[in-house]
């Protein structure tokens, strides 16, 4: 499975640094076979000689140019990162990043081999909207995306679950993942309020192949508890998370 901490926008390069041995010390020591992702900070970008996968939050689709306040391919490559997140609800909402901009970006990113982990999920009152308006919202953010894209991991997150304590029920997020599937066959993540406490149901939720976790991942201590979940989930073929996987349903719409 795949356990991603998106650290946004905490934690300086010394601090980060210490985040990041403390989780490859723990990666080592426990011998984990799970994928571990961390998005530090742009300023705390730094050169890691570690099994975790150092991602970027965010790159302008440019190799070097006139982008004030934006880093591009040289910065990344700078440090060896071949990781982006693309569209995550922060670019989309607070940023103002169109789905233009966002299309441009993941094809910049992909034509360069990178791993894109690619955000969606619908705010609030598309979810009040019904089933079928939120589903068309999440498809609408599917335009323009290679979904077969061999280095593509997508990310389900709804807005209005990220960073409030909410979160959609088990068999929503089951339900949700059973048709994003439909659209594509990348690993798919769910992200928005997962916690210590929530993570391993989370993880053992039929389609969920990791999680996206921002406040929670920030006390290392959790991370690692949540990476040992994954773990766990995968060494004992857990029963519920095997007999669902076997409802996947893999045609694309
Ligand atoms: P959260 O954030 O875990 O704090 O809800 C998740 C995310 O933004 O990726």
């Amino acid at each position: 499975m795949i356990i991603a901490a998106n650290l946004k926008t905490n934690f300086t390069r010394t601090e980060t640094r210490e985040y990041i041995e403390k989780t490859e010390i723990f990666i080592k020591e426990t011998k984990t076979t799970q994928e571990v992702l961390v998005f530090p900070a742009m300023s705390s970008l730094d050169s890691f000689d570690t099994k975790l996968i150092q991602g970027a939050q965010n790159a302008y689709p440019t190799i070097d140019g006139a982008f004030t306040g934006e880093i591009g391919l040289k910065h990344l490559e700078e440090f060896g990162i071949k990781t982006i997140l693309i569209g995550h609800s922060e670019r989309r909402h607070i940023f103002g990043e169109s789905q233009e901009e966002l299309v441009k970006k993941f094809n910049f990113y992909k034509d360069l081999g990178f791993k894109i982990v690619y955000c969606v999920g619908e705010p609030l009152e598309k979810r009040e909207a019904g089933n079928t308006a939120m589903m068309e919202y999440i498809s609408s953010q599917y335009e323009g995306i290679d979904t077969e894209y061999e280095n593509l991991i997508i990310a389900y997150e709804p807005v209005w679950a990220i960073g409030t304590g909410l979160t959609p029920t088990f068999e929503d997020i089951e339900e949700i993942h059973t048709a994003l599937k439909k659209k594509s066959l990348a690993s798919l993540l769910y992200g928005g309020s997962v916690k210590v406490t929530n993570a391993k149901d989370v993880l053992a939720i039929a389609n969920v192949d990791g999680i996206l976790v921002g406040s929670a991942a920030l006390y290392v201590e959790h991370f690692c508890n949540m990476i040992s979940f994954a773990e766990e989930l995968s060494v004992t073929d857990h029963p519920v998370k095997s007999q669902k996987n076997s409802n996947i349903y893999p045609n694309k719409e």
